[in-house]
């Protein structure tokens, strides 16, 4: 088991493994990223978050290296860490330069892939559910720092996440300034009110998570019903059922919102339900 870094080439342990300070994605979040996981020793789903990855980095006017080049580096490190099962962050930066916020200043994109032996969240968190709480702190609009892109600029959410955890709660879940639910600090929410599955829509401003979208497309094979739309507090607060979605997480279930219990039990069955075929995506993952 071991930790791995790729930075532009080369690979290192985590002693040696460093970016100049006058890197812009250090200075200012100037950057992109992806998270993963391994199933099997291979990656979840690489293919949609190099694709997210794309997308990001085009709406930023980012120039990233070939894909061809970044799957090479995502295989190398794996296979230098070794790991039964990884951890896996694709992080590329707009590279290095004269400070000023001028992106003529940078030199050139700097790659850098972490592999790490994979830690899922507490299993106490899955049985009895993850304790939410809807923040005051609310998600940067679209048209400021579009959450769409999936860039290192990170510090809405980590005020989020550290208001959530001032009380106890594990997640922060982010409001839009018309008060619309929008996202957790690192996670997608769904809700199930009366046997149907509900979660905020993109046009709220929301990252598109690659979870989420495996989320609706499993539902839909199933033939649960899921609608894409507005949601408030209140919608949360009184749901039957909540989960939170992301791809180290996967399919995790909500216990409670701001200190009150949803229904019993945890996992609900639409939940459960939902978790069972999360499970099944993760294992033909590590089949194909
Ligand atoms: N975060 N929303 C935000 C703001 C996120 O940062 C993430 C993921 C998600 C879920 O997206 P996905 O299903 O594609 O992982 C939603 C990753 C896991 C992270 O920053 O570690």
């Amino acid at each position: 088991m071991s930790v791995k870094i790729w930075i532009d080439g080369v690979i290192h342990g985590p002693e040696t493994a460093v970016v100049p300070v006058f890197d812009r994605g250090f200075l200012y979040g100037d950057s992109v990223y992806e998270v993963t996981r391994t199933a099997g020793g291979r990656p979840v789903d690489l293919g949609p978050h190099l694709d997210r990855l794309d997308r990001s980095a085009e709406t930023i006017a980012l120039p990233l290296p070939p894909r061809a080049d970044i799957e090479r580096a995502v295989a190398a490190t794996l296979a230098a860490a070794g790991n039964p099962e990884s951890y896996l962050r694709i992080v590329v930066t707009r590279g290095a330069g004269e400070i000023g916020l001028d992106i003529a200043l940078a030199d050139k994109t700097r790659t850098v892939v972490i592999v790490k032996p994979l830690e899922l969240p507490a299993e106490r968190l899955y049985r009895e559910g993850a304790p939410i709480r809807i923040v005051e702190v609310q998600r940067v609009h679209r048209r400021a720092v579009d959450p769409a892109v999936k860039s290192g600029n990170y510090l809405n959410n980590i005020l989020a996440l550290a208001e959530a955890r001032r009380s106890g709660a594990y997640e922060a879940i982010m409001c839009d300034a018309g008060g619309r639910i929008a996202e957790g600090s690192t996670s997608n929410l769904f809700v199930v009110r009366g046997g149907r599955l509900a979660t905020p829509a993109l046009e709220v401003g929301l990252l598109a998570g690659i979870t989420r979208q495996t989320v609706l497309g499993l539902a839909a094979g199933a033939g649960l019903a899921v609608d894409e739309g507005e949601l408030v507090p209140d919608d949360v607060r009184g749901a039957d059922e909540a989960f939170l979605t992301s791809s180290v997480r996967g399919v995790m279930p909500v216990g409670t919102v701001d200190d009150r219990p949803l229904g019993r039990p945890v996992p609900g069955p639409v939940t459960a339900r939902i978790m069972e075929l999360y499970d099944r995506h993760l294992a033909e993952a590590a089949r194909s």
